[in-house]
């Protein structure tokens, strides 16, 4: 595909991905490639504008990520980002050293607004530090366009030759003007238009699916989660009834789920799809049946799912292409592309890789989640499909502590449905993160009228998260919890009290198991 294109070079740095992320929110397609990346490969990307991350070496250190120098000479534009920015004071002449004061967190720096990045930005604007190295001087031919009182060079340009460079990290929020300077790069700077929009995304995906594909069968294992749904959508969108979507029920899902997956990709739903519903509850409970141990619950719950996909493949005969709902951030956290197959499997615990098919689609790989959901958006899948909330594979086989039966599979999905319909009637869904109810595995005595009760206890999880990796328990105004606890213990059979988690990740998990 033909696209302007603004080429991240990743040294080692924690905010890579928001890098590439930032300048996709200015319409600017990127894509984020190790340092070492063969600059003839770089050249052959005809990037519009190259961006060097941060990371955690000196660049006086021994075996310190060095940029061949050729990139320099390239004529594109080149932005340089903490580590980045140093690495490029050394490699054009100027001076790196270890700073007197470590500069850590929120800092306000003094800007010169005359500077190419800075013209929408603030005279003192407060900017996100982290770093033990500083620029002490700047090479021959550089202006310094920012300062703090610690850091001589806080950001410089050579406007003439396209290099700029900051210490700070403009790509973290903590950085108030942050994104106004990465779009003065990637549009003043690098001249980009901004063209990278999710219609043209689709179309274009879908034209060339539909080239590499032709009459060719394709097979897509459908979890109803939002990856693999528009991944469905968009191969239906291109090889219509040559694809075929499996969706495994396998007992563990939230209230009315496959119900609601059928009902959109079914025969009755809004798409010119084969659709197989495999109804296989019971096989998975029988298989769960007096297992207490969670690892060993999500490995029997991957592996029946494993073989029940591949007998249904089987049915179905050679295939040609298998789709896999793969994204962008799995492509980066696996390797840079080394082994990105492997992650896109944790959602449905590992697809048989013996299954008879000659190659693999990963349609959404270049796509971050909220581009995902754009994406989703774009082709008409339903709201609610598209801004569903992370869902493990292994469904309530992990929300449910001790040993899974049919009777608490219920018991789950039924408080479970309480607690988001009060969570969404008190408007609160859009600021938590997450939120679900688990069921836990004791029991203890209650009152009901005039009755003893024995009966278990339900315990709701929320959380707020922006990456899921840590993670604050949500402070749901108590008239709600007390009224979800009301429904739950009136309305569900089997429950005799319901108790909040307020821990936070770590030492928790998000999920319950
Ligand atoms: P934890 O419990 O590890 O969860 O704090 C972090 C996030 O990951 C989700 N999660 C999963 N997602 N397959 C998934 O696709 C899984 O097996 C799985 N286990 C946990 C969890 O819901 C939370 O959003």
């Amino acid at each position: 595909m033909n696209r302007e294109c603004v080429v991240v070079l990743d040294f080692g740095g924690q905010y890579n991905q928001l890098i590439a992320r930032r300048v996709r929110e200015c319409n600017v397609y990127c894509e984020v490639h190790p340092y070492t990346l063969d600059v003839e490969k770089l050249k052959a990307m005809k990037p519009k504008g190259i961006i060097f991350t941060g990371g955690p070496n000196s660049v006086y250190g021994e075996d310190s990520p060095q940029c061949p120098e050729e990139v320099y000479s390239m004529g594109v534009p080149v932005l340089g980002i903490c580590y980045g920015a140093q690495l490029m004071a050394h490699q054009l002449g100027g001076k790196v050293e270890t700073a007197p004061v470590s500069e850590y967190g929120k800092t306000e720096v003094k800007i010169d607004r005359s500077g190419a990045l800075f013209r929408n930005v603030s005279d003192s604007t407060i900017c996100w530090m982290s770093h033990t190295d500083y620029i002490a001087q700047a090479p021959e031919g550089f202006r310094i366009t920012a300062k703090t009182p610690v850091c001589p060079v806080a950001a410089m340009e050579n406007s003439e030759k396209g290099f700029y460079a900051v210490q700070f990290h403009p790509e973290v929020l903590h950085t108030r003007e942050g994104t106004k300077m990465l779009e003065a790069f990637v549009k003043d700077i690098c001249g980009c238009e901004g063209t990278w929009k999710m219609d043209s995304f689709v179309d274009e995906t879908i034209k060339s699916i539909k080239e590499r594909v032709g009459d060719g069968k394709v097979l897509c294992a459908l979890s109803g989660g939002v990856d693999s749904s528009v991944a469905a959508v968009l191969m239906s969108k291109a090889v219509g009834r040559n694809l075929t979507c499996v969706f495994v029920d396998h007992g563990l899902l939230r209230k009315n789920e496959g119900d609601e997956v059928e009902a959109v990709f079914g025969p009755e739903g809004n798409y010119d799809l084969n659709f197989i519903r495999v109804n296989a509850q019971q096989r998975f409970y029988e298989k769960l049946a007096g297992v207490t141990d969670p690892e060993q619950k999500r490995k029997i719950i991957g592996e029946e799912f494993i073989r029940v996909f591949e007998e249904e493949a089987k049915k179905i005969g050679a295939v040609d292409f298998l789709v896999q709902g793969t994204i962008y951030p799995d492509v980066i956290e696996s390797g840079l592309g080394q082994s990105a197959v492997i992650k896109s499997h944790h959602n449905v615990g590992g697809l048989p890789d013996y299954v008879d098919f000659k190659e693999i689609i990963e349609p959404l790989r270049m796509l971050f989640k909220d581009e995902v959901r754009e994406a989703g958006l774009e082709l008409g899948i339903p709201e609610y499909l598209v801004f569903r909330q992370p869902f493990p594979g292994p469904g309530l086989g992990v929300r449910i502590i001790g040993e899974v039966t049919e009777e608490k599979v219920r018991i789950v999905q039924d408080a479970d449905y309480i607690y988001r319909e009060e969570i969404a009637n008190a408007g609160l869904d859009r600021n938590i993160n997450q939120y679900f109810a688990a069921l836990t595995n004791m029991r203890s005595v209650g009152v009901m009228g005039d009755f003893r009760t024995y009966d278990y206890a339900v315990a709701l999880r929320a959380v707020t998260t922006s990456d899921f990796m840590t993670a604050e328990a949500a402070e749901i105004p108590w008239p709600v919890l007390n009224k979800v606890m009301n429904r739950i213990v009136n309305e569900v059979k089997g429950v005799n009290r319901v108790l909040y988690d307020c821990t936070s990740k770590p030492p928790g998990t998000i999920e319950f198991e």
